[in-house]
This record gives C-alpha cells, structure tokens and sequence, in this order.
C-alpha cells in the first residue's frame, strides 16, 4: 500500500507552479498554494481562473467541477501556511542557493514525514536535499510544461531517497494520471538533457541569422512532425528559466559547449523579453501571457510585396533523375500543374517512374482526394526522356540524382551547356555542400538547393538553399514555386544538415549517448520524448525508421563540418551500423523487429 497524500503544497506559482496546482486540484487533492508577495499570488490565481475558464467555455470542464476545484486550492504568502501538508513541490526559480533556500525553510516548518519535492529541471537534487534535515523524504518531481496537459513526470531519486518515498510518489503519479519515469540525479534527467542542446543549437541559428525564427519553427514542425518549433517552445518554457537550465546544464553536465547559453538568451533576459509570460521573447504576443502571436518587425511582409515581386515565372520543369526522390518531385509537380520533363538514364527506367506516378495518383482517385480526369491531366503534362537536351526549354530544372558530389558535378555542368539563359538549377542533395555543385556552372547564381522531405507528395516542408552565391531572385523564385506546389519553403544557409537534419540527428545522437551510458532504457527515454515533449516518436524509434546507416552518415557529416566534440557519433550507433543492425529495414536495430 502507498501512501495517500490528502494536501499538498506547491511554492512558487509561475509557468509550471500555476499548472500544477491545477493538476492536484483537478484530481480531488486539496493544495494550498504558496507565493512570495500578494502581486504573485494573485498572478497565479489568474493563471488557474484563467485555465479553469477556458475549459469550461470548450466543454472539457463543468461549471460546477470548476468551483469545486476552485474551492480545493487555499491561497497563501509565506511557506507558514504549509504546516499540515503531506507533500510539498517546489516550482520556484532555477537557482540552487534560493531553492536551498526554502527546503531549509520548508523542513522547519513542515511535518516530520511531509515528502518535500523539487520541480527542478536541471540542479542537483542531492544538493537541494541535503539543505534539510531529511533528505533521505527529498525527491524531484519534474513536471512537464503544461502540466495540465503533458503526460509525463519525470521522478528523480538521489542515493538517499528513501524506496517508500519513491513508490509513494510513483503512486500518487498514478493517481494524477501521469505516466512516469523514475531515474537517478542527473543534470537534465532525460527530456531536458535531450531537448536543451537542441533549443540551444536553434537559438544560435538565429544568431547567426542562418535562418528566420518562422523558418526554423516551420522547419521543425512540418520536417519532424513536433508540436512546436525550437523557438516558440522556448518562448513557452521562459528565457530566463531557460538560460538557467542551459548554465546549470553546461557547469554540472560535463561542460559540454552546445550546454554553454547562446549568448543572445542572456541579452534577451536583460533586456526583459522573458517570452510568453512577458510578452515577448523571440516573438511578440498579444500581452503577457498570452499565448496569441501577433505581428511585429521581424515579421516576414507579405510576399508580393517583397519575394515573389522578384521571382521568374516557371512553367515548365525538368526533374533529372529515377529514384525515390525524383519520382515523388515529379508527381508533385504535374499535380500543381506544371508540363514536367522527366529525364531518367533510360526508357526502363521511365517506364518505371511512370508506373510509380501513376499507382500514387491512382491511390489518390480511390481515396477521393483526385478525380480521374485531374489524375489523367497531371500524366499527360509529363513528357519522358532519356536525355538531357530535352531540358532546352524548361524554366527549373531539379536534380535528385545519386549522392554523389562527382555525379552532380558533372550533371551541373552539362545543365550549364543545355539550359537556357535564366533559368533556376536546383538540388535535392541533403549533404553535399550547395555551392561545390553551383560552381560546376558558369551561372551560380541561378543555383539553389530545394531539399524536399520523403515522401515528397506527403511532406509539405521544403529547405530551400541559399549559396553566397545565389541570387536573391533565384530564392524568391524557388519560395514562389514552393508556394505554388502547396508546400512550405524555408530558406537557410549552405551549411551540412541544413535546418531539419542540423538540429535532429545530434539529438538522437544525444540520445545513444545517453542508452550507452546506461541512464535509462530506450523505452523510457522514447516515453519521455514523447509524453513530455509531444514528439509524434522517440528517438529510438525515429532511429530504427531512418535507419541507423543513414542517421551515422548524417552524423558523421555534422561532425566533420562542424567539428563540434558533442556531434562525434556515438560509439554504439556505430557498433550497431557495424553488426548489420540498421533498423526496420534489416529487421533490427534498437528494436527487435522480427518478433511479433
Ligand atoms: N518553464 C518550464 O517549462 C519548466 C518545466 C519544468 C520544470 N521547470 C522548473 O520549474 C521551476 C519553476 O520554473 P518556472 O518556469 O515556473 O518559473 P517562473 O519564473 O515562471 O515562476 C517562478 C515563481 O516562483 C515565485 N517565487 C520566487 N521566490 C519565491 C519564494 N521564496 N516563495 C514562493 N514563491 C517564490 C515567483 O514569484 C514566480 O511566480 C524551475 O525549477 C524550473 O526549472 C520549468
């Protein structure tokens, strides 16, 4: 039998202190909630009242649960009022010396068997623990934001926790309705020691204006299929609550420079742009708080205006190429209805491409999606060939060729020679550098790189790069096409990995990493990724779909361009590449895939 806690206590009623208040309240559990000045507490109330309310408008809470559970919370300022409470968390500033602070506070004042729990992220419990008098009754409850709706509780036991506070409060997660995942005191846990580098990483993109905060959030979304781009969730979690965590991160967690804050958070800090909960943070919102984005001067203008005032006119496009990429690109194409030139190294290969086109249109006829006569109109705008003259006339020209940097070279050279004047060279590749390809040509200027995702008729991201040579038409020409096809185009810079892959492959790196080192167990941390986080899949799965030759190479790209120690492949990852354990396709990888 585990222990019933009948009252808890939370302190500190900011972004994840207000959330969890609602989450015992919710659940029957009376709270008496803690501030440190009458102004806070009535921003937490808000908070509640404000969460509570918007439930019952959506239908998802009675009017009458929410006075019930209104009534369940006591307000107080000052940790006095947590005498009688069974359980206290703590959710105030990511600061050791104020949290030491408090615990020291709270064993004074609170019951001998009260549990006392930190909502910590990133300090070490142990040295919040030892602050009291009990710390063998000294856990971390790690709540995800917003714990109202985030599924995942990390628990976190030092050497000292005793085994019936940890199976009391594995209990009461139950009872929550929270899915939980118990591991020892390290910096980050999991979900933070996986998300935080990467938050980082796309922070300094921005620094470096590699790419624009929609772009690199629309990457991150529509690329990996997250509920929230890099930039908006830091907004969420708050800078500043961020910036401690990195810090924390970087000085207890091996010092590991991608921990090391991008300078750009603490000037945002100091300059008071906190994100939602002040208004603004790497985006404006409607007032503190709130959740609505509304325009300011970092907002891209509307298109005519600026980009698409530049771009060419495209109506008729090449696609060099047979292979998984170039058919999808092809199929996409003639369905926006543009007249295709499909040029393959042979009449069999044609043939087969077309057979592929068309079973993919048809698949769309039989699901009502496309009617015959549109399906039978995008087939006919493809002409086949077997050879390069044929792009004479065309406006674009994709390449998605083998990846293979000679190959393209070569193939770019030869486009050089046939294509007309102006006309937009662009490449599938998702390594090679952009700019080795575009200086196969007398006309780098016109040459982009358009990445699309797989399969290209189903994903609606496109990266378009940007060499320091390519005109800001040629962009403004591939922006506008992508637009035209119904997709996404985000444009960055010509460095390996681009956005999607820049950002992804070191965080499941991270997490081999982290499987090695034995922290926790693929389930747990694909758990953690996906009920804390919203991840559509964990790492390990994600790995075991790519393919982990696939997700080696790509890491291995990252690594020898950027030369940063944390991107160097995890041992395992290569092991694992070695033994013939690639993933799905091979029936193994960190999963076993031939049992059922
Ligand atoms: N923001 C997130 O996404 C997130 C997620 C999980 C865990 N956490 C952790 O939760 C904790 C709180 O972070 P946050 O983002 O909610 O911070 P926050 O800045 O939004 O809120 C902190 C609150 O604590 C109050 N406070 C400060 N001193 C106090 C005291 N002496 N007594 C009572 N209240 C006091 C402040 O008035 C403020 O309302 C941190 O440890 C953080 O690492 C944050």
């Amino acid at each position: 039998m585990t222990r019933e806690f009948a009252s808890v206590g939370v302190v500190g009623l900011g972004t994840m202190g207000a959330g969890i208040v609602e989450v015992f309240a919710r659940n029957g559990i009376d709270v008496v909630a803690v501030e440190v000045t009458e102004a806070a507490l009535e921003r937490g109330r808000a908070t509640l009242t404000g969460s509570t309310d918007r439930a019952v408008a959506k239908g998802k809470l009675a009017a009458a649960d929410r006075d019930a559970l209104l009534a369940r919370v006591n307000w107080q300022v000052g940790l006095g009022a947590l005498h009688s409470v069974d359980l206290v968390i703590e959710a105030v500033p990511e600061q050791l010396e104020l949290k030491q602070r408090i615990f020291a506070e709270l064993d004074r004042v609170c019951k001998p068997e009260t549990v006392l729990a930190t909502n910590t992220s990133s300090l070490s419990v142990t040295e919040i623990s030892v602050a009291t008098a009990r710390p063998n009754q000294v856990i971390g409850i790690h709540f995800f934001n917003p714990a109202p709706v985030m599924k995942l509780v990390e628990i976190v036991r030092t050497v000292v926790t005793s085994a019936e506070v940890v199976a009391d409060v594995e209990g009461l997660c139950a009872r929550l309705g929270k899915v939980d995942v118990t591991i020892s005191d390290r910096a980050g846990f999991i979900a933070n020691a996986l998300l935080f580098g990467y938050l980082n990483h796309a922070v300094s993109l921005v620094e470096a204006r590699y790419a624009s905060r929609e772009d690199i959030d629309a990457a991150m979304k529509l690329g990996c299929g997250l509920p929230m781009g890099p930039l908006a969730l830091m907004d969420l979690i708050g800078l500043d609550t961020a910036y401690e965590i990195l810090d924390t991160m970087y000085r207890r967690g091996g010092r590991d420079r991608r921990h090391a804050p991008v300078p750009l958070i603490k000037q945002m800090v100091t300059a008071g742009l906190l994100g939602r909960k002040s208004g603004r943070g790497f985006y404006t919102y409607e007032r503190p708080g709130s959740p609505v984005v509304v325009p300011d001067e970092q907002t891209p203008v509307s298109a005519e205006s600026t980009l698409e005032a530049r771009a060419r006119s495209i109506a008729k496009v090449g696609v060099v190429g047979s292979g998984t990429m170039a058919t999808g690109i092809i199929e996409v194409f003639a369905k926006a209805g543009y007249e295709v030139v499909s040029v393959t190294r042979g009449a069999e290969k044609s043939a087969k491409v077309f057979e592929t086109v068309k079973t993919s249109l048809n698949k769309g006829v039989v699901r009502g999606r496309l009617g015959e006569a549109d399906r039978d109109a995008a087939l006919g705008r493809i002409t086949w060939s077997a050879t390069l003259e044929h792009l004479a006339e065309v406006d674009l020209v994709v390449e998605a060729v083998i990846e293979e940097l000679s190959v393209k070279k070569a193939l770019f050279a030869s486009l050089d020679e046939i294509c007309k004047p102006g006309v937009v060279l662009a490449t599938t590749t998702s390594s090679l550098p952009v700019i080795d390809i575009a200086m196969a040509t007398q006309r780098p200027a016109d040459v982009v790189g358009l990445h699309f995702f797989n399969p290209a008729p189903v994903m609606s991201l496109v990266e378009i790069v940007q060499t320091i040579r390519t005109s800001a038409e040629t962009t403004a020409t591939a922006k506008a096409v992508c637009g035209e096809l119904g997709k996404t185009g985000v444009v960055c810079g010509d460095r390996s990995g681009f956005i999607v892959n820049a950002l992804l492959f070191p965080y499941l790196n991270d997490a081999v990493k982290m499987l090695e080192a034995s922290y926790s167990t693929a389930d747990d941390i694909d758990h953690a990724m996906k009920l804390g986080c919203g991840y559509p899949m964990g790492p390990f799965e994600l790995l075991d779909v790519v393919g982990l030759d696939v997700s080696l190479a790509i890491q291995r790209e990252l690594y020898l361009e950027l030369r940063e120690p944390g991107f160097a492949p995890a041992p395992l990852l290569e092991h694992l590449v070695t033994a013939g354990y690639l993933g799905r396709k091979t029936g193994r990888g960190f999963r076993d895939h031939t049992r059922r």
